[in-house]
């Protein structure tokens, strides 16, 4: 697909107005993306679990202006509170997607939005929350022109998501999600996020993602910060290959369940990652003792269990505990007696794979 094919030829802006409501989760990769291109082109592919649990609800009122002008129009609720200070965000991410939705300046919004996580809790909510709004206004599109097919539909929302913040694209569907052209990926594409197209082993079914919050507070350093620093980076262009490889290592162990290898792939992304931080200029980093804490936990009680515990880490303090549901049982109890005291107010979220965006 091209982007021109993204560009609506067929819509009708009389309606008036009504309203949307989409729900949509977050995303947590495997494969991570770090770096990216112009208009929001990653550097390397990625892939994800969707989960379930944590995701934000968007409901987009829309009513048609009285008078036309050239301006967007519209306001931010989150939790029924007006958010002056989320609007600079949904300006940019509205003058990225006018030329795909040129209906945009036609209309009054209204976005109301909650999450099912708590807003300061370190978890992005750009992920879930641009998904949830791309979504809302696919639905629009598809009231303006209702011959919008279902595939165009999902792979325009996985677009318009990127557009507003990269991982965000692969949050509308799961339970897998590749993001960026890759050779042994059918089907995948720099512009949105595919389903992954092939066959998962049991193991790999429902698997469980515990979030310990180490840290609420405000990131040191955005997302889109990092990502620029990977520009002129010493190790980037070594990194892009690793991903690529990665994706086809993955691809392999997903078919036949080797959790081992799940384990050594899943924790070497994520502290690459971090290493790519430490080694930008300027560096930095996001994790803190209590990730480190954490980190040395679960290696000695997998090498004393035997079971599968592992982890890996998105661009915060945060940690992500992945295990299959199998062993959830004892897994579970671990965390709640040894891995909860480093959490921040003994916060953490139980989530799990999950299978994308719902209209509601
Ligand atoms: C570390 O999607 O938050 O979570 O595109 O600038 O909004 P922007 O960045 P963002 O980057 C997320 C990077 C990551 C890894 C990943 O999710 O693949």
């Amino acid at each position: 697909m091209t982007i021109e094919q993204f560009i609506p030829t067929n819509l009708n802006t009389n309606a008036n107005g009504g309203a949307v409501t989409w729900s949509s989760p977050s995303n947590i990769a495997l494969v991570k993306y770090w770096g990216k291109k112009e208009h929001q082109i990653p550097e390397n592919q990625s892939i994800s679990f969707t989960l379930n649990t944590c995701k934000t609800i968007t409901k987009l009122s829309y009513s048609k202006k009285e008078t036309s002008n050239n301006n967007f129009s519209f306001k931010v609720f989150l939790d029924g509170d007006h958010k002056e200070d989320f609007e600079p965000k949904i300006k940019t991410f509205f003058e990225r997607i006018e030329p795909y939705l040129p209906f945009l300046k036609a209309y009054h919004f209204k976005i109301e939005t909650e999450n099912t996580f708590p807003h300061s809790s370190g978890i992005a909510s750009s992920a879930s929350g641009m998904s949830a709004l791309a979504m809302c206004l696919m639905s629009i599109e598809k009231e303006l022109n209702p011959e919008v097919s279902d595939e165009y539909f999902i792979k325009k929302g996985s677009f318009l998501a990127r557009l507003g913040s990269g991982s965000a694209c692969r949050s509308i569907e799961g339970d897998l999600v590749v993001w960026g052209k890759h050779n042994d990926i059918e089907g995948s594409s720099d512009l949105f996020g595919v389903k992954y197209p092939y066959q998962v082993h049991d193991n790999f079914k429902n698997y469980q993602d515990t979030i310990l919050l180490v840290d609420k507070g405000e990131k040191q350093v955005s997302s889109t910060v990092g990502h620029n620093l990977m520009h002129g980076h010493p190790f980037a262009q070594e990194r892009f290959k690793q991903a690529e490889k990665n994706i086809t290592k993955l691809k392999t162990i997903l078919a036949c369940g080797d959790l081992e290898a799940f384990i050594a792939l899943v924790e070497s992304e994520a502290l690459t990652l971090h290493a790519m931080m430490m080694t930008s200029m300027p560096y930095f980093i996001l994790m803190k003792p209590n990730t480190l804490e954490i980190i040395n936990k679960i290696w000695s009680f997998r090498k004393q269990s035997g079971l599968h515990i592992s982890f890996t880490l998105d661009a915060g303090a945060n940690v992500h505990i992945l295990y299959p549901e199998n062993e959830a049982e004892a897994i579970l109890e671990f965390i709640k007696t040894e891995l909860v005291a480093y959490c921040q107010n003994g916060h953490y979220i139980c989530d799990r794979i999950g299978f994308g965006a719902k209209k509601l």
